[in-house]
Parts: C-alpha cells; structure tokens; sequence
C-alpha cells in the first residue's frame, strides 16, 4: 500500500474512533437517576421518546467496543501498513500467513508418509489402505466437482471407475494425466462433411459400432456414414473406432465409453460442433507426492472387485 492510501486510512480509522467517543461522552446525560417523565418531543405512530440517560450496561458496552478496537488496532494490523505488535508475529498477522504456517505444520506431519509412498510404485501403494484412505481424501477435496464423489464421472467428465480409458488406465499413464492434465480436442465437422454428412456418420457409429438401432424418423445412411468414417475420423479414432489413448480419441465401440452422450441426437451434436475437454493439470497444486497418492487411488478403483469394496469403505 503506498504510504497515501496507508495515512488515509489510518486518519480516517482513527477519526471516526475519535469521534465515536466524543459523540459517546459529549452527549451523555450523567448518571441514570431512576426514570422521568419528560418526553423529547418526538412521536411515532403514538409511540413517544423519553428523555432518559443511556442505560448503563449500554454505555459500558460501547466503552468497551472502542478500547476493543483500540487494543485490536495496536495488535493487529488494521491501520494501513502497520503489522501490529502481537508477539510472534513480526511480519504482521495475516490469514493467509495462518494459512501458511497451518499447511507448514500439515507437511511437516503428512511429508514424511507422502514421500514413502512416493518412493513406492503406483500399484504397490494402491494396495496400501492407509494410502488409499488419504488418496480418497485428496480426490474428495480436487476431484470429486467434475468426476463425482464416486468417480463415476458425469456428462462431459468420464467415469474412472470402469475401464474405458481416454488417455490410458496403467499406473504411470494415469500419473501423467493427472500431473499435467489433459485436453481432448475433437474437431468440428459440420463444415467438412455437410450436415447431411454428419447425420449419416452418427448413424453409422450408432448403428455399426455399438450395435443399436437409428430411430425410425432419422434420415441418415449408415452405409455412406461407414465411408465418411473410413476417410474422416480413423486417422484418431482408429479403423475399428477402438480409440487412440495417445491422442486422447474414445473407444466408440461401446455406450459407456462416451462422456457426452450416445443417442443419435448426442452423436450428431458431438460430431458437428466438435468437443474440447479439459482436465486441469494438478503438478502445480498438488506436487509430485500428492499426485502419486492420487494415481494410485485412481488406479484402484478400476481393479477388480475386492480392492474397490476396500477403497470405497476407506473414504
Ligand atoms: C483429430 C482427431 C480426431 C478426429 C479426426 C475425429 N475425432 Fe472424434 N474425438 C477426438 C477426441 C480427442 C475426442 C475426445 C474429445 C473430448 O474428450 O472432449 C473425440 C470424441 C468424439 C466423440 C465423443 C465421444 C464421447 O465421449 O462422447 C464422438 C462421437 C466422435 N469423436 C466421433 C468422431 C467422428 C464421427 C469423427 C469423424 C467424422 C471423428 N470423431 C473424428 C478426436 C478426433
Ligand atoms: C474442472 C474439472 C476437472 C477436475 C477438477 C478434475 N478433472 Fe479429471 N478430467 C476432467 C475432464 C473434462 C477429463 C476428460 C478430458 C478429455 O476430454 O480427454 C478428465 C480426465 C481425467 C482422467 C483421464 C480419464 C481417462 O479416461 O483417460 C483422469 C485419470 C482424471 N481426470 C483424474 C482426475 C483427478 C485425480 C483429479 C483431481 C486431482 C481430477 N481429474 C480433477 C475434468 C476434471
């Protein structure tokens, strides 16, 4: 704070206590003596003011707020760039200097345990309950807005408990994921392949790779969406449509695999407009040990049964 804006507050601040006690002591009315009769002249809908002293537990309070804030204002820093002088807190009291100093105390107590578990692989820690209890914990607090409280994902963020994998579901690729996030870019084709186009290539992922029928209503060729397939969206998503976990591009075989829907509305208005998601890179926020708690925890709840009946019990 320049030393104006800091003087400015510090006058005003001390202004308006200043004031305060001279409007408190400058319009008191001596000691109570019992009640008077004498009104001040004013009514409100018959509702009349007395003339009678503040009661005294009243002013005692408001005595005490102004020596509150006055102690207040010399401890703590209140008054522009004054630090305030409690004891121990030579840089000033700050909330995010309490903060600080509580995450401090949490790493010195939790940094030891993280890094043994950093030092072991993935797989090995996802077999460790107590890992797995603060993995949980981690995802609950970073993860659980967009994947859910269960991981089982939600529109547009995918389920982590299955094993249709977008980017790949082996330990260390599931670290890399989470450390440095990931961006899913599905390009728009509405202007490639016409909206004619489009329709008949939703029909053909609909009907020829999960197995289901088109609507009745829609106009679309599957035969010619399997040739627009061929030319257009192998290159990522692979001959059979089976993914390509290295570029990002979902297995289309099966309904599960799609985070943004699989009616032939869904697949239309995925396949026009195109899709972007993001997941948020964690290497920043978290580090390196907390990650690798997460990848772990991450990594269990797609292993067999047993394991996940575990980790779910551990939350
Ligand atoms: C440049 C690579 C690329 C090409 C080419 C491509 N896609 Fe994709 N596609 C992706 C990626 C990456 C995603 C995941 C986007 C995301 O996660 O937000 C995706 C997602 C999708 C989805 C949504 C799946 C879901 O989770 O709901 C559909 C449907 C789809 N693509 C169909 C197609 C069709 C049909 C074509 C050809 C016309 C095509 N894609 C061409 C990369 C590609
Ligand atoms: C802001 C929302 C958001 C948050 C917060 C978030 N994610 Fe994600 N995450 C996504 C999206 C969206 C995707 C899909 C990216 C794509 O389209 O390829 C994703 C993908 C993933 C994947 C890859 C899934 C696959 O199929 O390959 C993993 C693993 C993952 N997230 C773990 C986590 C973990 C662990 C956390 C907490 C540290 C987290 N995410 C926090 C949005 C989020």
């Amino acid at each position: 704070m320049t030393t104006f804006w800091s003087t400015y507050i510090s006058v005003l601040t001390i202004g308006s206590l200043i004031g305060l006690t001279w409007l408190l002591l400058g319009t008191r009315k001596g000691e109570t003596k019992g009640t008077t009769d004498q009104t001040m002249g004013h009514s409100f809908d018959g509702i009349e003011e007395y003339d009678n002293p503040l009661p005294k537990w009243w002013f005692w309070l408001f005595v005490a707020t102004l020596v509150f804030s006055v102690g207040y204002l010399i401890l703590y820093p209140g008054l522009g760039n004054w630090k305030g002088i409690l004891p121990g807190y030579e840089d000033g009291w700050t909330q995010t200097n309490e903060w600080q100093k509580e995450m401090n105390k949490a790493d010195a107590k939790f940094g030891p345990i993280f890094a043994k578990f950093a030092a072991m692989p993935v797989e090995e820690v996802a077999k460790d309950p107590q890992a797995l209890k603060m993995g949980g914990r981690l995802f609950a607090s970073n993860c659980a807005v967009c994947h859910g409280s269960d991981a089982k994902g939600a529109y547009g963020f995918p389920n982590l408990t299955d094993k249709d994998w977008r980017w790949g579901g082996d330990p260390e690729t599931i670290k890399a994921t989470i450390m440095s996030g990931r961006h899913g870019v599905m390009p728009a084709w509405a202007e490639v392949i016409g909206e004619q186009g489009v329709a008949d290539v939703a029909a053909f992922v609909l009907t020829n790779l999960d197995g289901r029928s088109l609507p009745k209503e829609a106009k679309a060729d599957a035969a010619n969406g399997e040739k627009l397939f061929a030319t257009n969206c192998v290159a990522c998503h692979g001959p059979q449509g089976k993914g390509t976990p290295a570029m990002g591009a979902p297995d289309l075989t099966h309904p599960t695999a799609f985070i943004y829907g699989s009616s032939f509305a869904q697949l239309q208005q995925t396949i026009r407009y195109g899709r972007q998601g993001q997941m948020p890179a964690q290497e920043a926020i978290q580090g390196n040990d907390k990650v690798h708690l997460l990848a772990a925890y991450v990594y269990s709840l797609s292993q067999d049964q047993a394991t996940q009946g575990e980790t779910l019990s551990a939350k």
